[in-house]
């Protein structure tokens, strides 16, 4: 029997669960020491999900986690598809570059995929290895640095009828799941939220070693009948030299239904006393953000990355399931898959803003890995990039059409997430 072979890759028991977490914990270099209370503190977030290991004798030596989550995809709110997260994907460093992932990963999307699972998300630590196994980066993320004060030169109709409020973080457990479902809902690729994150999120249910003192500042912007339409919460980074301040606000969430909530809180945050520079994660790369300030170049772009990489299992199901905004036209779509999970020739008619998906043998029109048409199935990443790239092959009017076809304009801009 070969090494790898004789590393079993099976469900995790409740009794693993400690060496699974260690092992994961290790691999991705936590810095503290893991214990049965992190453990209680996960377990919560795992019910439903499926913990996989892969075992040497009782050593826990790999991990795995997946679960069904919907998935917001173009079309707008109401358009979503069951999708597999994947998470904490680990191998321990005695243990790597033997096959165990690749063996992880594949049992799990054909598992997905048996079950009637369109499509598989994850986000990539690293990004060469996800391609291997049909991923294609779907959705970029950046992290935008703000010099404060900054003015805002625009702003949307309605914005000076948005009242700010400033609140702690917990204050915002009624209202802010409701709305952000709502805001999340029209953004293609956006992370849902589960009850659990929540908690997590608001400081209602502390982890080992979290410290339950920590300022937890937020605002709500709330409309004329006083109901919640936008949220932004935040921690300073405060600093002080020489008398003088050096403060990050570091804001890790905002989001709002309307341009106008989001613009309020925007005039808010840019205007904040003895703030120096706004730090704002996981914007998505379409963050109007910039064109409402006075001197765009207050907003610099930084740390922008491939944020999470989506993979089609069904490609008619998840075709289907989308909205269309580009135009209306038929073509021949040929998909290769090296898992032999997803592959297949089909005629696509996209009209009205939906699309049919049907078995053909006619000549394609298009050709593509799986891996180039999951990159671009969430709208944001051209498919005419792609195939300047060698990643989509056909001809170009047809190429073109597709990619304006598989795009589309979100209109809302919430915090990504990552899972
Ligand atoms: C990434 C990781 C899970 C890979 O596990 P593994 O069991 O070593 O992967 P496999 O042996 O199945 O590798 C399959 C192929 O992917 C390649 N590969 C794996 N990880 C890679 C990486 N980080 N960069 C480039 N190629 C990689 C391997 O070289 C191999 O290529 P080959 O088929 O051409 O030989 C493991 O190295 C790890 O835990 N790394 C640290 C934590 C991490 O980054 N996790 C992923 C977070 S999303």
């Amino acid at each position: 029997m070969s090494s790898e072979q004789q590393v079993e890759i099976r469900a995790v028991t409740e009794g693993e669960q400690l060496e699974w977490l260690r092992c994961s914990r290790r691999t991705f270099l936590y810095p503290k020491t893991v214990t049965a209370e992190h453990v209680e503190h996960r377990r919560p977030t795992w019910e439903g999900q499926r913990l996989t290991g892969a075992f040497d004798g009782d050593r826990v030596v790999g991990t795995y986690r997946s679960w069904e989550w919907s998935l917001p995809v173009p079309g707008g709110a109401g358009h979503s598809v069951l999708t597999d997260h994947i998470s904490t994907v680990t191998v321990a460093p005695t243990h790597r570059r033997r096959g165990i992932l690749t063996r992880m990963i594949t049992a799990d999307l054909s598992a997905a995929r048996e079950r009637g699972v369109p499509l598989a998300y994850l986000v990539a630590g690293e990004a060469p290895i996800y391609g291997r196994y049909g991923f294609g980066a779907a959705v970029a993320g950046q992290t935008l640095t703000v010099r404060v004060p900054a003015s805002l030169a625009h702003v949307p109709t309605g914005t000076e009828g948005i009242r700010v409020e400033l609140v702690d973080d917990a204050d915002l457990r009624a209202e802010a799941p409701v709305l952000f479902a709502a805001v999340a809902a029209a953004r293609p690729g956006a992370v849902l939220r589960t009850e659990r994150f929540w908690d997590e999120a608001l400081g209602l249910a502390p982890g080992p070693g979290d410290d339950a003192t920590a300022a937890r500042p937020a605002l709500i912007a709330r409309d004329a009948s006083g109901a919640a339409v936008g949220v932004a919460r935040y921690r300073a980074q405060e600093s002080w030299q020489a008398m003088r301040h050096d403060t990050t606000l570091e804001v890790h969430d905002v989001f709002a239904a309307t341009p106008a909530a989001q613009a309020a809180l925007w005039q808010h945050l840019l205007s904040m006393d003895i703030v120096d520079r706004l730090r704002i994660t996981e914007r998505p790369l379409d963050d109007p953000l910039p064109e409402l300030l006075a001197d765009r170049r207050d907003a610099l772009a930084g740390e922008g990355s491939d944020h999470l990489w989506a993979r089609l299992l069904d490609v008619p199901a998840a075709l289907e399931a989308r909205g269309w905004l580009g135009p209306a036209g038929s073509c021949v779509l040929e998909v290769h898959d090296a898992l032999g999970i997803a592959g297949g020739r089909w005629r696509l008619d996209v009209a009205d803003g939906l699309a049919t998906v049907t078995t053909t043998t006619a000549d394609a029109d298009v050709t593509c890995d799986v891996g180039a048409l999951s990159a671009a199935y969430l709208g944001e990443t051209s498919l005419v990039a792609l195939a300047a790239a060698g990643r989509v092959r056909g001809d170009a009017a047809a190429v073109g059409r597709l990619s304006a076809q598989l795009a589309w304009q979100p209109t809302s801009w919430p915090t990504i997430g990552h899972f």
